[in-house]
């Protein structure tokens, strides 16, 4: 092969069609020993087989599954502990096991996030009010892989800027997936949401990123919410990874709470997050948490 021939040239083979709509695929080692080794070396990236994805899926399924039950039983005047022993007993109910209990000295099952806590809020005695919003993470361990998503709901009628929050962190999520393929980099996937976002007046966390997922909780690379086209690492077939945008409906400024884990506006505006577990696939990707955003 020419390794000169540009994604955009007329295939070497003569068909007459574009290299990228050619042979440009069969021409690139995806998933080969080599990819594989170079990611790793190069990256510490552990591109994944189909054993491993589909382990993946299943942890993922059981993870959205329980969103599913959160989202039915959350209202006002129940506490952020109630939705931790809902989803700590689900998960074992299915044979798995939450992530977050003593990660890193993380006390509960699961990280609530309400109205200006942008993420890993603490469940406790906290009663849910009409017109917040709550934050729902989760990350579960099913036969030993890893799955994380979250979602922001509303309790009873969101007002006016709960509702642009939320809405504005939804579709930048979308908009994150969708730069999600072969030949595509990190950091689209960050000028994507960083774009959209910006272009509505609201802010993205730095402090906090997606990640490389699925043996580990937390696996190289780091998926930068933020960032220029083309700069970061290229995207190849069987890299799996979160993306989950932490959007402020103010500036990008945090705090740390004094338990060493609430993670704060600094201006006290409200802050958003979605987050789904991606699959790079020949084409494009795959959601292994997925759920209509
Ligand atoms: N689920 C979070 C993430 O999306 C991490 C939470 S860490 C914990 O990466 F310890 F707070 F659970
Ligand atoms: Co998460
Ligand atoms: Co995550």
């Amino acid at each position: 092969m020419n390794d000169k021939t540009g994604r955009n040239d007329f295939c070497p083979c003569g068909s007459g069609q574009k290299y990228k709509k050619c042979c440009l695929k069969k021409d690139t080692p995806l998933r080969s020993p080599s990819l594989k080794q170079s990611y790793y070396k190069k990256y510490n990236i552990r591109i994944k087989d189909e054993k491993d994805i589909d382990g993946i899926r299943k942890a993922g399924l059981l993870v959205v599954d329980t969103l599913e039950k959160v989202k039915e039983f959350i209202k006002a005047d129940i506490t952020t502990d109630d939705i931790n022993t809902l989803v700590h007993e689900h998960t074992l109910k299915n044979g798995g096991i939450p992530a977050p209990l003593n990660y890193r000295n993380f006390p509960k099952s699961v990280c609530v996030s309400v109205n200006n806590v942008i993420c890993h809020g603490i469940p406790g005695p906290y009663i849910i009010q009409a017109g917040d919003i709550v934050n729902v993470d989760i990350t579960t361990i099913l036969d030993g892989y890893f799955a994380d998503a979250s979602m922001t709901f509303f309790i009873g009628k969101p007002n006016e800027n709960a509702q642009k929050i939320v809405d504005v962190t939804r579709e930048s999520l979308k908009r994150g997936m969708k730069a999600v393929k072969p030949g595509n980099t990190t950091g689209d996937i960050g000028w994507s949401i960083q774009s959209f976002v910006e272009s509505h007046g609201c802010s993205v966390v730095r402090e906090y990123v997606g990640h490389g997922i699925g043996f580990e909780f937390h696996e190289s690379p780091h998926i930068l919410h933020y960032g220029k086209k083309g700069s970061g690492i290229p995207l190849v077939e069987g890299m799996v990874f979160t993306i989950e945008p932490m959007i402020n409906l103010g500036n990008r400024k945090i705090k740390t709470e004094k338990d060493g884990w609430t993670v704060v506006t600094a201006d006290g505006s409200l802050s958003a997050q979605f987050e789904q577990t991606i699959l790079v696939t020949e084409n494009g990707y795959e959601s292994l948490t997925p759920f209509n955003l």
